[in-house]
């Protein structure tokens, strides 16, 4: 539990490898985490060859975090089980939307166990969420099959930085105790008195050019547009994979 309260992320690497041994445990341990129906519909595609990790870096943004040496991509993979259904004279039902969360969800899931087990070894890492939103892309370079879907990116390796851990919500902002408590326009001040009130949210403000830190989440870090082009190009594509 200490170290899962330690956790942060980390966004710049020295060059060193992993060692194999030590990266094929923290793939075990995200096997061992909990999914539906013990079926593993997830598939966790490691990269560590430079060039390939090349080609992956603007699908990412080439954002700082993408010239971690060790990168696994966390997928939605119904493929295998499908393959074995179909072996086994079983008819699969799994082209549909719920199918596509419940991959996506074992993956998250999978991609945590992984996380704790390389923080607890001493190594950083970093979540990417661009993994969606070059889905198509990321599948190509790594080659996916129909019915294999990216969804995440977990990118590690020896930190060289040593951030602070970042702020949270009050608990109470979080945690709602027997029913849901709805939140005042007091409530709301108060929770996010902290957030709005540091050193890096007034830097943001300056260099942004923002009246408020909402403004920020809004208008330049998920705009609607984005959002929207995103939502329709993952559409698209659950769509040509049969998930939808
Ligand atoms: C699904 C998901 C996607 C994320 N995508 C990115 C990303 O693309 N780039 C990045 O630098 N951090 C990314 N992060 C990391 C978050 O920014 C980070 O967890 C959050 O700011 C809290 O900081 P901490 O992890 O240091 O506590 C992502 C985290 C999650 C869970």
């Amino acid at each position: 539990m200490d170290a899962i309260l330690k956790h942060r992320s980390i966004r710049k690497f020295k060059p060193s490898t992993v060692d194999k041994a030590l990266l094929e445990g923290l793939l075990l341990a995200g096997t061992r985490a909990a999914n539906t129906g013990n079926m593993q519909v997830y598939s966790m595609v490691v990269t560590t060859d430079p060039l390939l990790l090349e080609k992956l870096a603007p699908c990412h943004f080439n954002q700082p975090a993408s010239k971690a040496p060790v990168q696994v991509t966390f997928c939605a993979d119904y493929n295998r089980f499908v393959k074995w259904c179909l072996q086994r004279n079983a008819q699969p039902g799994f082209n549909n939307f719920l199918s596509f969360l419940v991959g996506y969800g074992d993956a998250f899931l999978a991609a945590q166990n992984v996380c704790l087990a390389a923080e607890e070894k001493g190594l950083g890492t970093c979540f990417l969420g661009t993994t969606m939103y070059s889905a198509k892309k990321v599948s190509e370079i790594l080659r996916l099959p129909k019915g294999v879907i990216p969804v995440l990116t977990l990118v590690m390796g020896y930190p060289d930085e040593q951030p602070d851990l970042t702020d949270r919500l009050p608990m109470g902002g979080v945690v709602h105790w027997q029913t849901y408590a709805d939140y005042s326009a007091e409530d709301i001040d108060r929770m996010y008195r902290e957030k709005e009130s540091s050193a890096l949210t007034k830097h943001l403000l300056e260099v942004n050019k923002k009246e408020t830190l909402a403004q920020i989440f809004t208008a330049n870090r998920y705009p609607k547009k984005m959002n929207e082009d995103i939502s329709a190009a993952l559409i698209e594509m659950l769509k040509e994979q049969d998930f939808l």
